[in-house]
């Protein structure tokens, strides 16, 4: 509605189901934002618009406040305009944020885990519904029955990997064949100080070896279809897989291929259109 009213472009929505960071102490119920690029001066009409809106669909004012947060930047410099969208928040018990964000400005709570993300092009700040089901497991995995040792396929900016190295999972290998990838990934776990457990390459699944207690697989399904027996061959018996990155509609033939090479289905999870699933090697 901004964006038709012409209130800027690149409009985006960002709901927080664990709270945002920002707003966390002081307004623990509000639990989305809006971002609009626009020009400066037509703040105060944003917020005059907004407030418009919500008498008109009879919000009391008890149900609503906005919080104006004007960040100015150079709409010429990329890299300005992406810091200027990336917002810390809270996920499955991490606290992630870019590198840019200094760890002493963040409200961190006492169980709470930092992770910092190394900025560049590599797929996984951990803002996306499947990366965010993909911590969700790793953080009940570390809890409940912790792996020694962790295999990511399709590291991207190694957000899996370094989550798992910082849960204590002593040995961790990542590899995808984004050649922003590695270089990304390893300076993540490093910034992160788990550089020591996290070994990071440049290749596709075919090129992983050994079998693995735990794997992670946060891919797209036509890759977990096709990939399903190299999968299944690098996942140790009785071990376990996180494959993610399924719309809802390819869900049934990614469980098919995986059932045919010995994967059973332990734990379906939805976010949205967006499926993954927990399968064990039989
Ligand atoms: C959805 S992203 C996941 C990134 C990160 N692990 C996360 O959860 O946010 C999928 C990644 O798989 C990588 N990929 C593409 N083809 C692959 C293949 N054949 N083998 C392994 N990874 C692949 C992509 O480059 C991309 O970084």
């Amino acid at each position: 509605m901004l964006e038709t009213q012409g209130f800027g472009h690149a409009v985006a929505e960002s709901t927080y189901a664990f709270g945002a960071l920002a707003s966390d102490a002081e307004h623990p119920q509000r639990e989305s934002e809006v971002r609009t690029l626009c020009n400066s001066d037509l703040c105060d009409g944003i917020v005059q618009t907004v407030e418009s809106w919500f008498q008109a669909w009879g919000l009391t004012e008890s149900q609503w406040r906005i919080d104006l947060e004007p960040h100015f930047v150079d709409e010429t410099d990329p890299e300005a305009l992406w810091q200027a969208s990336w917002r810390p928040f809270r996920c499955a018990g991490y606290v992630i944020h870019a590198d840019f964000h200094p760890r002493e400005g963040l409200p961190i709570r006492p169980d709470d885990i930092p992770l910092t993300i190394f900025a560049g092009s590599a797929f996984g700040t951990g803002g996306h519904a499947t990366t965010r089901l993909a911590l969700k497991v790793l953080t009940d995995w570390c809890k409940t029955d912790p792996p020694t040792r962790l295999l990511d396929v399709g590291t991207g900016s190694g957000i899996l990997a370094v989550a798992a190295a910082l849960r204590g999972v002593q040995e961790v290998v990542g590899m995808d064949p984004d050649l922003q990838s590695p270089p990304q990934a390893a300076r993540t776990a490093e910034v992160n100080g788990v550089g020591a457990q996290c070994q990071f390459w440049r290749g596709g699944y075919e090129t992983a070896r050994g079998t693995w207690p735990a794997v992670m697989a946060n891919l797209v399904a036509d890759l977990l279809q096709d990939g399903a027996r190299d999968l299944a061959q690098l996942v140790a018996p009785q071990g376990k897989l996180f494959a993610g990155g399924i719309l809802d509609l390819h869900w049934q033939p990614t469980c098919d291929a995986f059932a045919s090479r010995g994967l059973k289905l332990e734990q379906k999870l939805e976010r949205g259109r967006w499926r993954a699933g927990i399968w064990i090697k039989s």
